[in-house]
């Protein structure tokens, strides 16, 4: 979680800078790393263990503008060499990468715990998704392929070749601090371009850790640069205004459908097409037919997992009429239980603090939503303190800020609550009657980033893959959970229809370059020297017999 040093000594957590924390984080301080250098900047900000708001993990800087285009020039200098650098060789610095992270795992895991708040279970799948994606991308060095096409003119080749973009601004998320950037960078550096990256300002430890051990294979200086802030005047801001310098050719942004129409707009009169990973407000469906018990654990841990601050977390839980009480009282019974609290317990904790006070605010804010929409609070009462704990709370509720597990009944398509997308441990149960209208009550927000619906019909899964408007879906399995080399990505506010992960990413990474190659000795023109064959006269099948 970010502190700011520059706000009058209080962090937008309401933490009192002057408050020494409790480790040496506090005097730790660590830089932009740009051209290879470790480059301080005049303002900065700590980050602090979203668990424990005492514990200072480190100083970051604040990078000015002037640092985000020298970060840029740097890129474009780094390009010339590393774009020439053979592909499998690239593959193989990937690969080198991937080992760093296996041997780091626990340590890089820990300190995702530390810094973001996921349980150490869920930090641990976050980095092995890194580890994955290095694993798929290792070998697709030795696979960038191109084609070989036959031209219409003798003694001349067609061949096409992918390119490299250039520089490739990233910015990032906080809630998947080391997966969500590996899936941009990772690929971006295989296919041969430079990066500037701006990692979330609510991890920027871990994001200091990727970035040395990236260093550590063998990347050269320049490749990857990394510029640390966060805030509306800060460096992701002048990152996305280096497209209007002329600096970038690819921007990759993770984060809110607001700041990804704004770059949308930003790289679209520059011409560049933008990676766009945006919000989501997922449906589950549970039809009647659903195994309840098995639909009842997906619909927690996609609602509550990570405390719903997943853009794949849950919104909207849709469910058939004639299971709906028995369903609502199994999965209330099941909220009631939800271990919450210290991230690094291993007792059955589900998901630990909020990663930042904006996503608490706006969570807290959600509550009068409900009551304007007219929905009906079945469970949660606000922020958890020591004296307005749920049972299954562990730890301290001092130390951090911790939501209750919120249920809303009586949800309807149109509401604020349905349709906005809160980040936080918060769910709504909508009720339909059969197969159609839940398809449609699926489909009736303004997002399409994941959904899943349980059910054992064939004819019903069927129509919701065919019906569902989403990037991504799951029969009988959470909203949650895409695997690396899947194609991530949403339709409608959540992205522009790129895709990351697999081999769907490489195109957006990438341009085709077709190369014609005459080896006549002579002019000849397409279409207009070609030897096209005239047909002989009309034969009639007819007239033969
Ligand atoms: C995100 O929340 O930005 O599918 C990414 C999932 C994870 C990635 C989530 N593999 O839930």
């Amino acid at each position: 979680m970010r502190h700011h040093l520059t706000e009058a000594g209080r962090g937008a957590d309401g933490q009192a800078a002057e408050q020494p924390g409790k480790r040496s984080g506090e005097n730790k301080s660590y830089g932009n790393l740009i051209g290879g250098h470790e480059v301080g900047s005049p303002g900065s900000f700590l980050s602090r263990n979203s668990s424990r708001l005492d514990d200072v993990i480190g100083q970051f800087p604040e990078a000015t503008k002037e640092q985000v285009r020298e970060a840029c020039f740097e890129a474009r200098r780094a390009f010339a060499a590393w774009s020439k650098t053979p592909a499998p060789i690239r593959g193989q610095l990937i690969g080198s990468i991937g080992k760093a992270l296996e041997r780091e795992k626990e340590a890089l895991s820990g300190l995702v715990t530390r810094e973001m708040g996921k349980t150490l279970k869920e930090a641990r799948g976050s980095v092995q998704e890194a580890i994955d994606t290095c694993h798929f991308f290792q070998s697709e060095g030795r696979r960038l392929y191109g084609q070989t096409v036959p031209s219409e003119m003798p003694r001349k080749e067609l061949t096409t070749y992918r390119r490299p973009l250039g520089v490739v601004g990233i910015v990032t998320a906080g809630n998947f601090p080391i997966a969500v950037p590996a899936w941009k960078i990772i690929p971006a550096l295989l296919t041969g371009n430079t990066i500037v990256w701006k990692p979330s300002e609510d991890a920027p430890a871990v994001a200091y850790a990727f970035a040395k051990l990236i260093e550590e294979a063998g990347v050269p200086g320049g490749v990857l640069n990394v510029v640390f802030g966060g805030g509306a005047d800060a460096a992701g801001a002048f990152l996305v205004e280096m497209m209007d310098e002329g600096l970038l050719d690819k921007f990759a942004f993770t984060g809110s459908t607001k700041v990804g129409r704004h770059i949308g707009e930003v790289a679209g009169r520059n011409l560049l097409h933008p990676t766009l990973e945006l919000g989501g407000k997922n449906p589950l469906i549970v039809m009647r037919d659903a195994d309840l018990d098995n639909a009842v654990q997906g619909a927690l841990f996609s609602a509550f997992g990570t405390g719903g601050q997943r853009c794949t977390s849950a919104g909207n839980i849709i469910v058939d009429e004639p299971i709906y009480r028995e369903f609502r009282d199994l999965f209330l019974e099941q909220v009631k239980r939800i271990g919450i609290g210290d991230p690094n317990r291993h007792d059955g904790v589900l998901y630990g603090p909020f990663i930042n006070q904006r996503f608490f605010d706006n969570w807290e804010r959600h509550y009068q939503w409900g009551e304007q929409d007219g929905a009906k609070l079945l469970y949660g009462k606000g922020r958890i303190t020591s004296g307005n704990a749920p049972a299954g709370f562990v730890g301290d509720a001092s130390a951090a800020l911790y939501g209750w597990p919120t249920v809303w009944e009586e949800v309807k398509p149109g509401m604020t609550l349905f349709q906005t997308e809160v980040f936080g441990p918060t769910v709504n149960l909508v009720k339909v009657d059969g197969i159609d209208e839940a398809i449609a009550t699926a489909n009736a927000v303004d997002y399409g980033l994941s959904s899943a619906i349980y059910t054992n019909n064939r004819e019903w899964a069927h129509a919701f893959k065919e019906g569902i408007e989403a990037g991504m879906s799951s029969i009988n399995n959470t909203t949650t959970g895409a695997e690396a080399h899947m194609p991530f990505g949403g339709v409608k506010g959540s992205g522009n229809g790129t895709r990351e992960s697999g081999i769907w990413v490489i195109d957006f990474y990438t341009y085709w370059h077709g190369v014609n190659d005459d080896v006549s000795g002579r002019l000849q023109l397409a279409q207009m020297d070609t030897a096209y064959v005239e047909p002989k006269a009309e034969v009639s099948v007819k007239g033969l017999f």
